[in-house]
């Protein structure tokens, strides 16, 4: 036996099957692969703040001098702090080093393997890999014609080893919420329904208040997005304090660095400026959208979050990805059969978002003369 095949023979077999998790590229790698300058690059491809961080945030960064110290292992100034931005009682808030974490956290914590987790797809990614990584088995409800949860399936598909419901709000790539009746009916069953708020700040909707009647409601925020963090990494969970004890014997000691938790603070003290920001995308995304529907061979899907999904229904996807690549505009595509033709397409800034609209009519002007 090779040296290869006796390594590999130590690991769990069930990894080698599991398909990785498709991240996003490195915005030099992007711009390398099409011989772009990393400075006109318009990357909209991970629904990123287009703004960066507030300026408070680098300030506090460069000003703070114990990066030599561990972090609080159980966080609790963040707790605090993010009990007076969510109104959640400190000890129900769970962090972690971006919602990613979390998510992984909350599996493990639940799932055995073999155990179910029912996802609604097309929907984020990362919760099929990190079931994956528990052996449970991922029980796909799909979302019907305007992407609205099948709920009616969703309880249906709930038996003995359901243990969790993922569903994201807004979701993405779709970019709708979930309605409160439909949430009531999923929790009903008993099963833990996790809400991932990723881009609840771009949408004003929430479903935090139902915590305090549903013990099996579990909702997840991060900072990535609307306060524009992505790249330190820190997100949330709000969930009953029972499952927040559990949950802390689960991470890693450190998991939440300091200058995530420096960030984060500063954000919230800047917190004008960052809604501010907030609204701004969401007029963007207005824009964006009227803009995008004039095209004709484009369906827009209307969103309450910082990205758009369309689907080209005219000239193929791969010659529109072409044509943007070209021109250094990065955006999402997919390989699920459900969003077949699609892209999604993150707010950007007005000159950004102005680019791209600019060049997409120009596409749309090639394939009509021809
Ligand atoms: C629905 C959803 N949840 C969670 C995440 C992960 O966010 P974070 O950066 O906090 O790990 C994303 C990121 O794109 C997302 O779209």
């Amino acid at each position: 036996m090779d040296n290869e095949s006796r390594i590999r023979g130590l690991i769990r077999p069930d990894i080698w099957d599991i398909d990785p998790y498709a991240a996003v590229e490195p915005v030099e790698r992007l711009a390398a692969r099409v011989g772009v300058p990393v400075e006109q690059v318009i990357k909209l491809d991970a629904n990123e703040n287009p703004y960066g961080c507030s300026p408070e945030v680098q300030r506090a960064l460069a000003s703070f001098s114990r990066y030599h110290i561990y972090p609080d292992p159980l966080c609790s100034e963040m707790q605090e702090i993010l009990q007076r931005y969510t109104g959640a009682a400190a000890d129900r808030i769970l962090i972690g080093s971006g919602s990613d974490e979390i998510i992984d956290i909350l599996m493990r914590l639940f799932l055995r393997p073999g155990d179910k987790v029912i996802v609604c797809p097309p929907t984020f990614g990362y919760y099929q890999s990190s079931a994956a990584f528990c052996a449970a088995e991922l029980v796909r409800v799909p979302r019907q014609g305007d992407y609205g949860i099948d709920v009616d399936g969703v309880v249906q598909a709930v038996d003995g080893a359901t243990k969790l419901i993922f569903i994201a709000s807004p979701n993405n790539p779709t970019g709708n919420t979930i309605g409160e009746h439909e949430l009531r009916v999923m929790l009903e069953t008993g099963v833990a329904v996790v809400v991932d708020e990723a881009y609840a700040e771009f949408s004003g909707k929430t479903v935090l208040p139902l915590t305090d009647e549903h013990d099996n409601l579990i909702v997840l925020r991060t900072f990535s997005k609307w306060a524009g963090l992505a790249g330190l990494r820190f997100g949330y969970g709000i969930l009953p304090m029972v499952l927040v004890q559990q949950a802390i014997k689960m991470k890693p000691p450190y998991n939440v660095n300091l200058a995530a938790q420096i960030a984060v603070k500063a954000s919230l003290e800047d917190i004008e400026n960052l809604i501010d920001r907030v609204n701004t995308i969401r007029g963007e995304r207005e824009r964006l959208y009227n803009g995008l529907k004039e095209l004709d061979y484009l369906l827009p899907h209307p969103s309450e979050a910082n990205f758009i999904l369309c689907r080209v229904v005219r000239g193929g996807l791969g010659r529109v990805r072409q044509a943007l690549e070209g021109r250094g505009i990065f955006v999402r595509y997919y390989s699920d059969p459900l969003l077949d033709g699609c892209l999604r397409i993150s707010v950007g800034t007005p000159d950004q978002n102005a680019v791209v609209l600019e060049r997409l009519r120009e596409i749309g002007s090639a394939l009509t003369d021809e």
